[in-house]
């Protein structure tokens, strides 16, 4: 496990790559060098997890009939899972990577028409009504954009009174295990150099710590929090390993950060021989946040 401390003001003035007017630290069309490989990866992700994940979302109230905004949405496996769940209800899903929504476009199938819209935009400024969903979902995104409190107060927006937000998200101080673990400097060093990648474009992978805080900031109540951990021994090494492909980082790491170039290399050659090893064992932690808006009784 990586002992991790939020980067100081001081330091991500230094990051390189910094630009104040991105809209989410995540990749946009045309600058992923390998985007095949992280559809795979997002959805090797949500092959291991929904099933957990799907348990959690009815404690939080996911229901049949529920209205659902899912934010950042993706290439779409999160909405294909979700879809089956509100057979009465309505999914609406907002992205902003319009590479992405074709791809969802592509292979999801509603049971109704009217089951589903995908909307491509910005959840700082989307354009939805306000007190429109019962539940507001955001996996895995609230990492990438710029000013977390804004998200926030976006989702108690469009929520309806009694509504509820779920959010899953990571904190790289807790992001998993590896067993054995690999002996390298270099993998706490590209673990640092990931939060800063990150920082400079405005996300935050630190953002587990600060999420209950901010949502009780932003005027939601009854919160909650649950761990989801997910073993290579339950899903298989096969379905975990995506999530230790360096490579197809490596390329924007760089890009920013020459000096990442050493280290990206030493620590995904480990990562191949790691996966690779029959005694390897390998675990991945998410954060699961849910709290209401008060003022009424939605499900
Ligand atoms: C790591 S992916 C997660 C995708 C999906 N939620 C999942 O769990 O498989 C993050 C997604 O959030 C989207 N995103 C980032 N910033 C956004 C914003 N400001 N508004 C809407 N979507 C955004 C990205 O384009 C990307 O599709």
């Amino acid at each position: 496990m990586t002992t991790v401390t939020p980067p100081t003001a001081a330091d991500l003035a230094q990051t390189p790559g910094a630009d104040p007017e991105r809209p989410s630290s995540y990749y946009q069309p045309g600058e992923h060098h390998a985007p095949q490989n992280e559809i795979h990866r997002l959805r090797q992700q949500v092959a291991a997890s929904w099933n957990k994940e799907l348990r959690v979302l009815r404690e939080f109230g996911l229901t049949e009939s529920s209205d659902v905004l899912e934010v950042g949405s993706g290439p779409g496996y999160i909405t294909e899972r979700l879809l089956q769940e509100v057979p009465q209800g309505t999914l609406t899903c907002l992205e902003l990577n319009e590479d992405l929504i074709e791809h969802a476009r592509g292979h999801l199938t509603p049971a109704r028409p009217d089951q589903l819209r995908l909307v491509q935009g910005s959840v700082l400024d989307s354009g939805l009504p306000d007190d429109s969903f019962d539940l507001v979902h955001a996996r895995l995104v609230l990492q990438h954009v710029p000013g977390t409190p804004d998200v926030l107060a976006e989702a108690h927006r469009m929520l309806r009174p009694g509504g509820r937000l779920a959010v899953i998200d990571v904190d790289d101080a807790l992001w998993g295990l590896l067993h054995p673990q690999p002996d390298l400097p270099e993998f706490d060093e590209v673990v640092r150099l990931r939060i800063e990648l990150q920082a400079g474009r405005g996300g935050n992978r630190l953002i587990g710590r600060e999420l209950g805080g901010l949502m009780r900031d932003a005027g939601f109540t009854d919160i909650k929090v649950e761990a989801v951990a997910i073993s290579s021994e339950e899903v298989g090494m096969d379905v975990l390993a995506p999530q230790l492909d360096i490579r197809s980082r490596t390329h924007a790491m760089v890009s920013v950060n020459p000096a990442a170039e050493r280290p990206c290399e030493i620590v995904a050659d480990a990562m191949d021989e790691f996966v690779a090893r029959p005694d390897a064992s390998m675990m991945l932690v998410f954060f699961m946040f849910s709290g209401t808006k008060p003022g009424g009784d939605a499900r």
